[in-house]
């Protein structure tokens, strides 16, 4: 068995009439008809609580999708013994078979799956289908793939031997249960958490953000189709605190693998330290957390390059991505130009529900986030150290609505040039031109987070001199282009210092820390 060398799977373009278009039509159409009843899911059973929550469409909050089924403690302990209960058969399944379960997955949802995913992502995470056919087609397609792929490697590397001995080294499976705490914002991350983890033989309590539950549903409907066995992914509803006390009291606790805010994320480290006598062995914590994502453009920079990368980086997805640009640093000698171009394209960009896919900005993703937003935005307008140049209304009526919208500042340190907000708001600060260096030193240590960050230039001096000067500013760095976008097998992504433990999603990196090997050596 060899697995086949992996090709980013090819973004459809949704042109009018095109194939896809038509079927992704229908199929939003019919999901909205269907009012799904959504269980849990845990040992190959469905399991429906009767406590249901309602769910709604981000940019129409009164049209109900379905409900689901909450779950409390006890289920988050039934997908625990559910898991220990498949492990023993899954994590010693020969790989092979692993690779052909998640190889056929990648086929299904290339195939037979890919308009309901993608029609599920855009109705529960209010996700354009363009940025839904990047996110839950093709990058989960490449995350199955190339995982699939690295996966070979990692069994396949084997020490030397030596005339009288066989050395080798077995990957063995975590010994104990993973959990998944996964985010709203990608469905791809959302089940390349528990997926990937599963890949190695573990087993898995996978809990996603209840704002991505609806399209969780058809994730678990894949898994199954695509042939992992019961028990090995349990999916359950359960609220943060419910799920932890349960899950990092376990002396089976294995391991998290997290994308979500930093604060959780410290919060979770420290409830692991706490239980650290209890577990069998030391879990292995892995996450990507927050982010504030710089864009940097150098007196030399081509303006109008600035001006998509600031208006493409910072707004596709309503600036959700953990990638999202959102604090810019514009030299005086650019700075009217290439926000004149920024203006030019916000005035262009369409604002209102997936299903007219002219629409380029749709809702922010809930309530809560909405209220956040709109009262940095007020900030900003009482505000005498900032300007807002483009956007700045918000309406919440129909749906949770926040136009693009751009801040300039004097003051670098101004309070949302600092922190993560997590929406279509960008901050300019605009330097004296003279004034690289200081510069520099301000991308550097504004924000304790280091997930992504751009920087244009067309002088190669000045794109070595920075590259170098920021080393640590940005796990995945980006050189006359947007900090979005990153591809699997091409841009393994991931972050440092507060943004998380660079584990780069989609790599063997990250593969390497759901096996815990065993060095044998046999002598002849
Ligand atoms: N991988 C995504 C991007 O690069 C973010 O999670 O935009």
């Amino acid at each position: 068995f060899n697995v086949p060398t992996p090709i980013n799977e090819p973004v459809k373009g949704y042109a009018p009439n095109s194939p896809e278009r038509v079927e992704l039509l229908k199929t939003l159409k019919e999901l909205k008809q269907q009012q799904r009843d959504i269980p849990m899911h845990i040992g190959g059973q469905e399991i429906r609580t009767g406590k249901k929550q309602n769910i709604t469409p981000p940019h129409d909050h009164q049209y109900v999708l379905g409900q689901f089924h909450e779950g409390d403690a006890s289920h988050v302990a039934q997908a625990i013994d559910a898991a220990l209960a498949a492990r023993p058969l899954w994590a010693e399944m020969p790989w092979e078979h692993r690779a052909a379960i998640f190889l056929k997955a990648a086929d299904l949802l290339a195939g037979p799956y890919r308009a309901r995913i993608n029609a599920a992502t855009m109705l529960g995470q209010s996700k354009n289908c363009f940025q839904a056919e990047i996110d839950a087609a093709c990058e989960l397609i490449d995350f199955f793939r190339f995982n699939v792929h690295f996966m070979q490697q990692i069994y396949q590397q084997q020490p030397e031997s030596l005339p009288g001995m066989w050395n080798r080294l077995e990957h063995r499976p975590l010994e104990g249960f993973v959990f998944a705490l996964t985010p709203f914002n990608f469905t791809s991350i959302a089940a390349n958490l528990p997926a990937s983890v599963a890949m190695m033989g573990n087993v898995v309590v996978w809990k996603p953000a209840n704002t991505q539950i609806y399209s969780a549903q058809v994730l678990m409907e894949l898994f199954k189709e695509a042939g992992v066995p019961d028990g090995v992914i349990n999916l359950v509803y359960v609220d943060g605190p419910t799920a932890g006390n349960v899950i990092f009291k376990h002396r089976d606790f294995a391991g998290i693998h997290f994308t979500g805010s930093t604060g959780v994320f410290q919060h979770i480290w420290k409830t692991i330290g706490e239980n650290i006598s209890n577990y069998k062995s030391y879990p292995r914590i892995v996450g990507e957390t927050g982010g504030k994502d710089f864009i940097l453009a150098h007196p030399s920079a081509h303006a109008k390059a600035v001006a998509v990368g600031m208006s493409r980086g910072a707004f596709e997805y309503q600036g959700q991505k953990c990638s999202a640009a959102s604090r810019v640093y514009l030299p005086s000698n650019l700075a009217d130009e290439i926000l004149g171009y920024v203006k030019e394209d916000l005035a262009s960009f369409r604002m209102g529900d997936v299903e007219d896919f002219s629409n380029f900005i749709n809702a922010v993703i809930d309530e809560k986030s909405f209220d956040k937003l709109a009262k940095y935005i007020d900030g900003a307008k009482a505000d005498p150290n900032a300007e807002i140049v483009a956007g700045g209304g918000y309406d919440k009526s129909k749906g949770y609505f926040i136009e693009p919208t751009v801040i300039v500042t004097k003051d670098p340190k101004y309070v949302t040039m600092c922190e993560e907000l997590f929406g279509p708001v960008l901050t300019v600060h605009i330097y004296d031109a003279d004034k690289f260096d200081e510069v520099l030193e301000l991308v550097d240590t504004t924000s304790p987070y280091a997930l992504t960050g751009a920087i244009f230039s067309q002088d190669r001096y000045a794109i070595d001199h920075a590259s170098k000067k920021l080393v640590h500013a940005a796990g995945n760095f980006y050189i006359n282009d947007k900090p979005t976008g990153a591809v699997v097998g091409q841009q393994p992504f991931g972050g440092a210092r507060a943004s998380g433990t660079n584990d780069k999603a989609g790599s063997m990196l990250n593969l390497l820390r759901w096996v815990s090997p065993r060095a044998i050596k046999e002598t002849f």
